[in-house]
């Protein structure tokens, strides 16, 4: 049994790579040994990215549009020379606000952008991969793809979907040998989310009662968690969306209602 994971050999696609827990997770793939392309609509951020991750190359595109996810696709796997693995992280957040007050045009651009992307991403790169018989797929959903909470239908919705398709796409990808999992993680420190704190929309005070580890996660927490099941470590492991998110999902009591004595 190889002692640690291993990626040597490797290539890799990380959608949402410039910035939070696409990159972290492109920076720890490129650290186990894989090689790695970032793809991310932010064309600005991905040469630093780049220099951050050490990845191998980059490309800019929109994963919600066709053209733009089968291009870049397409361009992983000429400049790497196929595609083995596929972290799918571009992701964008919602307005918080009801349905009743959320335009057409914002909930489809938050659904697009999450399930489709995701959806068109792995598609093409999945067509790929069962040509080779051989690849690992994780997608990103969400502690709100999990359960309910109120002002984020778009993004709750595309992120329960993004569970669904990995468990259809696990099932049907398997016999060529693909695995195809997600992570569905809690409050994570990444720009998305500082920048919520500063604008107070989120209270970390609450945020921390609630989670049983009693802390927002670190984006290495992700890339660890992502690594994993991307890695032959988890070789038996598919079609699973595994809660990273301190126990948030496990948590069934009534928050600050009730106060248990630990002495
Ligand atoms: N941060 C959290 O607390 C948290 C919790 C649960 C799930 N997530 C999910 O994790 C993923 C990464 O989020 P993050 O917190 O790292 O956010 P982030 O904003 O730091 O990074 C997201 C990246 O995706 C890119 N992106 C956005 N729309 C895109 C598009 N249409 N095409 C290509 N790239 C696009 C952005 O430019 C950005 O670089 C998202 O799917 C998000 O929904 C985050």
């Amino acid at each position: 049994m190889t002692p640690a994971i291993d990626f040597s050999g490797r290539r890799a696609l990380v959608t949402g790579g410039a910035s939070g827990i696409g990159e972290m997770t492109a920076k720890l793939l490129a650290e186990l040994g894989a090689a790695v392309m970032l793809a991310d609509l932010n064309r600005d951020a991905l040469p630093a990215a780049l220099e951050r991750t050490g990845a191998a190359a980059w490309t800019a595109g929109d994963v919600a549009s066709e053209d733009d996810s089968e291009r870049m696709v397409a361009e992983a796997a000429d400049r790497l020379g196929g595609i083995d693995l596929l972290f799918n992280s571009a992701g964008i957040g919602d307005d918080l606000v009801p349905l009743h007050r959320q335009t057409t045009a914002r909930w489809r651009r938050v659904f697009d952008v999450n399930l489709w992307g995701t959806l068109l991403i792995s598609r093409a790169a999945g067509s790929l991969m069962v040509a080779q018989r051989r690849g690992a797929i994780v997608n990103v959903s969400s502690i709100v793809g999990l359960d309910a909470f109120p002002g984020r239908s778009a993004y709750g919705v595309a992120k329960a979907g993004i569970g669904h398709l990995t468990k259809t796409l696990a099932c049907e990808w398997g016999e060529y040998g693909i695995r195809v999992n997600a992570i569905a993680p809690a409050y994570t420190k990444t720009p998305m989310v500082k920048d919520l704190l500063d604008r107070k929309v989120f209270d970390p005070g609450i945020i921390e009662r609630r989670t049983p580890l009693a802390r927002m996660a670190e984006t290495e927490e992700m890339a660890k968690a992502a690594a994993f099941l991307l890695s032959d470590w988890a070789s038996y492991v598919t079609g699973v969306v595994l809660p990273v998110d301190g126990g948030w999902s496990a948590y069934g009591a009534a928050g600050d209602v009730v106060k248990i004595r630990h002495e």
